[in-house]
């Protein structure tokens, strides 16, 4: 039998009366990918987080390489061979790559020497075949290559167990694909890794077991050969998901207008290159394309986050080009942003305040006792409101003057989701609206879309997910390098999308 590198007997920890790990049991043997897989807020995070050392487990024991172990503090998991890679990531986006290897694997020495950091990382990038160049700001470089510095990081310090929450959410298919040969090569290696993610086909891919977590306690193990999406996805959530039913539908009036938009990038090329489009009533456009295509910068361009260099945009009518983003939204449109984090939410605020964010002033939660005066806020609305939302989303929390920070990454952006929507806009923009989300509050929120499709609201969906694009939209777009492509009429020929998506079109057809 394999040599377990960590074992766990009856761990539980609780937030105050909300029982975030119960009593639970898990092996991570030398040489596996062990999946773990679990609705949002189902304790994933947490337990992982315990085993790191950054909070402190209330029952249970914890041995690493057979021997009981107590993790006090991030600094002795590293010690004991534990690295993580953390579902947000820990970079410092200022400072180079070599020098954020640095700080964390040279705790404890007191000067950086430059030309040794980047040796180092040099040496590292070639061991384990995960090239970067040291001297980069990490605040330049693609989602991607940030994992694939966060990975480096974990491995400087010569880490044996590696943990790794939501690793591709924010990758791309290509770099998921480069992502997993990384991770079959540790390994092969003798590695223990922990791998989380949301999508099944994906965690079946890649794992040799997979482990269910549901409301903190364990489901169950299994080989992955013994189970399939099916029961793993009945194991979730404890019920079969409907499929999506899209019904055939008139549009009506355009309610976004785009025409010849033009936005560059800092370095002056052209990132959205002339691209025109409607989105109409009781419509659902979808452009779907590999992430840094110019997706971001469009819909930034259209909320006036991004500058147009030339182009219109009209909403309803209404020429808003260039309007910054505070005067816009008060035209009435949703926005479900790229990040939850920085953009989506206010983390230190509440729930219940990150709820009523920017639609406060729409929404009349303004006090009757004192009209006109924007700085009160009727609090008694406010607090039923985001009640309702709370409850209709199934945000898992306790309670709604919970900081937004305390909510598990899925569950912050449930939030995002609830109050965008909750205004019933009349147009929605959403970017990767789904991404963290699990099964079956992805499954809630496409039905959500639906719903207001069927409402006569437009809806303009940007994701990276290609099946939640193919799914949902009424025409189909993808963007490469600034250029909208129309797909609609290869919706069931993902070659030929996946081609469009690449760049490649031009030379295959
Ligand atoms: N620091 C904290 N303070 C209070 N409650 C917390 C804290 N961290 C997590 N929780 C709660 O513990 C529970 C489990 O959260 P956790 O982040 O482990 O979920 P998760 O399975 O990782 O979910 P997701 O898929 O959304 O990332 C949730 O109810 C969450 O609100
Ligand atoms: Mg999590």
């Amino acid at each position: 039998m394999a040599s377990l590198a960590l074992e766990l007997h009856g761990i539980s920890k609780a937030f105050g009366n909300n029982l975030a790990v119960d009593t639970v049991d898990f092996t991570l043997e030398r040489g596996e990918i062990h999946a773990l897989l679990g609705e949002n807020g189902a304790g994933k995070s947490t337990l992982m987080n315990l085993i790191y050392g950054l909070y402190q487990p209330d029952a249970g024991e914890m041995l690493i390489d057979g021997k009981s172990r107590i993790v006090d503090s991030p600094k002795t998991a590293i010690d004991l061979g534990l690295g993580m890679v953390h579902q947000h990531f820990m970079l410092v986006p200022s400072l180079s790559v070599a020098e954020n290897i640095s700080l964390y694997a040279g705790r404890g020495k007191f000067r950086f020497r430059r030309t040794e950091a980047e040796e180092n990382v040099q040496q590292l990038s070639t061991r384990y075949g995960l090239s970067i160049s040291p001297q980069v700001q990490v605040g330049q470089l693609s989602v991607g290559l940030q994992q694939r510095v966060e990975i480096l990081k974990a491995l400087s310090a010569e880490a044996r167990i590696l943990i790794l929450d939501e690793p591709t959410a924010v990758l791309s298919p290509q770099e998921i694909t480069e992502l997993f040969t990384i991770l079959r090569r540790l390994k092969s290696d003798g590695h223990a890794i922990v791998f989380i993610s949301h999508k099944l086909k994906e965690a079946m891919e890649i794992s040799d077991r997979i482990t269910v977590l549901r409301r903190g306690k364990r489901v169950g193990t299994t080989a992955v050969d013994d189970t399939s999406p099916t029961h793993l996805a009945q194991q979730m959530v404890g019920h079969q998901l409907p499929e999506i039913q899209r019904s055939e539908q008139t549009p009506g009036d355009p309610i976004l207008e785009i025409r010849n938009l033009i936005a560059i990038d800092h370095d002056g090329r052209r990132i959205v290159d002339g691209t025109s489009f409607d989105v109409r009533a009781g419509e659902i456009v979808g452009i779907a394309g590999i992430d840094g295509n110019g997706q971001i910068e469009l819909v930034e361009t259209i909320v006036g986050l991004h500058r147009a260099q030339s182009g219109t945009v009209r909403f309803n009518g209404r020429a808003i080009t260039n309007l910054p983003t505070s005067k816009s939204r008060q035209l009435g449109y949703g926005y479900i942003p790229e990040d939850r984090q920085t953009e989506g939410l206010i983390l230190s605020f509440t729930i219940a305040e990150n709820l009523v964010l920017n639609v406060h002033r729409l929404k009349g939660y303004r006090s009757k006792l004192l009209k006109g005066w924007a700085a009160f806020l009727d609090l008694k609305r406010i607090d039923a409101d985001s009640a309702e939302l709370i409850q209709r989303y199934d945000v898992r929390t306790t309670h709604t003057h919970a900081p937004a920070r305390s909510l598990s990454g899925g569950n912050q952006q449930k939030v995002v989701i609830a109050r965008e929507l909750s205004q019933e806009p009349q147009l929605l923009l959403a970017v990767n609206p789904t991404r963290g989300l699990d099964i079956g509050a992805a499954d809630y929120t496409h039905q959500q879309f639906l719903e207001q499709r069927r409402k006569q609201r437009a809806i303009l969906l940007i994701s990276t997910e290609l099946d939640e694009v193919l799914a949902l939209s009424d025409r189909i777009f993808v963007m490469y390098r600034g250029r909208l492509t129309e797909a609609t009429a290869f919706r069931d020929d993902l070659s030929k999308i996946g081609l469009l998506m690449t760049g490649n079109w031009q030379n295959e057809w």
